[in-house]
């Protein structure tokens, strides 16, 4: 099986432990978009884990761990994280492979990319400031310097000299060439015995019939082109996005799990018709404990969002959806799902695909009774209450997506199969 797992929302739907539990089931976990604004949080016997660039399978013991092609990587944030985890006891070197032709963050994206938000002033992305959007720029003017030009001096000088003009004559950045070229030579010779041909490799385990977990960075509507641009990351973060990022046949994927929050948040700006900014968007963000895992950012919290996710259902194509953290819904008396838009006083059913719908976009509510009952000691769909199943078939029948697994704690065993 090749399993891709997708969040399905903005972002930190719950991937991290999603995939921690199904990487017992597998042979590898390949990262395939994005680069460290991700953060996948992962809880073991009260043990907290965060990945940024990782994939979050490493904390399972012959499990690889594969960062592919379409992943940007900032080598001394990668080295911090082996160096983190090794300190803590995982056999990340027997474990981890790196794509030569997976794209470096250099110093110069992220200073860029401070620049450029700062030029939106309110219009602003806000960004993770990790230099994410910049990279891909390089990537796609064709000027990137890939993983595998960390390990030939001539190549990385030369694509250096291009970008170090391209950013100091047309920007007005400047740095020095030699510190940049020793640095990531450095970090090159340090992260050597990681870099490979990952397509290479994904194939080959295929070949020998093992399974694969792709694991999806930030969620559907932060995708580059399907999601709500420009509040958006740069990757394709939905489902399509392994195919190029991992430079495997759309013909290999069989099945694509998605991963939803029982509500919904979102970091940074942009759209997000069912924010709430009230005391239950408070309360949400309090008992969900809702600070990015990556810049600690305070998230936006809102109500579930039903036109949002059966948009997900159909760009990913998903075969089944992960309900998480439906505990934090606990103690309100009434719970809203949306599931449809008002846009100009008319009643639309499908998620909007320009900015000004999502802007003036109001949502369709339906009230559901509450159930003010503690879930997260329950460990199985019958011993949930009848309100919280009732909302749990609402999501599904709006969505248009099975529910497979729920999630009412952040621990690894605080998830069960739902019917
Ligand atoms: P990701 O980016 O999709 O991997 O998600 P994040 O790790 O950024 O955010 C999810 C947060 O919710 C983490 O702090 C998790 O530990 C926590 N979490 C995940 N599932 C549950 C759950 O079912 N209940 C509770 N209370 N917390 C959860
Ligand atoms: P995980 O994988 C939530 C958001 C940022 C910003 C926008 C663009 O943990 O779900 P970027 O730095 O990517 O150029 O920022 O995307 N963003 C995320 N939001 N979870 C993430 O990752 C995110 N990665 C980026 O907040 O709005
Ligand atoms: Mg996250």
């Amino acid at each position: 099986m090749n399993i891709v797992v997708v969040g399905t929302q903005w972002g930190d739907e719950g991937k991290g432990r999603v995939i921690d539990l199904l990487a017992r089931k597998v042979d590898a976990v390949v990262r395939y978009q994005g680069g460290s604004n991700a953060g996948h949080t992962v809880v073991v016997d009260g043990e907290k884990f965060v990945f940024h660039l990782i994939p979050s399978g490493i904390l399972h013991p012959g499990k690889k761990a594969i960062i592919a092609n379409g992943v940007v990587i900032d080598p001394e944030q990668l080295l911090k994280e082996i160096k983190d985890l090794k300190e803590r006891g995982i056999p990340v070197e027997k474990n981890l492979y790196i794509s030569a032709n997976a794209h470096v963050v250099m110093p110069y994206h992220k200073d860029v990319e401070k620049w450029e938000e700062s030029l939106r002033g309110k219009g602003k992305i806000g960004t993770t400031g990790r230099g994410i959007g910049p990279a891909y720029v390089d990537k796609v003017a064709r000027r990137g310097i890939r993983m595998g030009d960390l390990l030939e001096r001539k190549t990385l000088e030369e694509k250096l000299n291009l970008n170090l003009k391209i950013y100091g004559n047309l920007l007005g950045f400047s740095y020095s060439k030699e510190e940049i070229l020793e640095k990531f030579l450095e970090f090159g010779k340090k992260l050597k015995k990681y870099i490979t041909d990952t397509s290479l490799l994904i194939y080959r385990l295929m070949e020998e019939g093992k399974d694969i977990l792709f694991e999806g960075a930030q969620g559907t509507l932060l995708d580059i082109d399907h999601g709500t641009y420009p509040y958006v990351t740069s990757s394709n973060a939905s489902a399509a996005g392994v195919c190029t990022g991992c430079g495997v046949s759309p013909r290999s994927i069989t099945k694509v799990i998605g991963v939803a929050k029982a509500y919904t948040t979102r970091v940074g700006e942009g759209p997000f018709p069912t924010e709430l900014k009230d005391e239950i968007g408070t309360l949400l963000q309090e008992r969900g404990n809702e600070y990015g895992a990556t810049t600690g950012r305070p998230r936006r919290c809102g109500w579930f969002d039903g036109v949002a996710l059966r948009y997900a259902t159909r760009i990913n194509g998903l075969d089944e959806l992960i309900l998480t953290k439906l505990d934090i819904l606990d103690k309100l008396d009434k719970v809203k799902i949306c599931v449809a838009y008002r846009y100009k006083g008319k009643v639309i059913q499908d998620f909007p695909n320009r900015f000004v719908m999502w802007r003036e976009c109001e949502p369709v509510y339906e009230e559901m009774d509450g159930w003010k009952e503690d879930t997260s000691k329950v460990t199985s769909y019958k011993d949930l209450p009848d309100a919280a199943r009732k909302y749990i078939k609402k999501i599904e029948e709006i969505g248009k997506v099975p529910i497979r697994l729920l999630s009412v704690g952040p621990q690894r065993e605080e998830m069960f199969t739902a019917p």
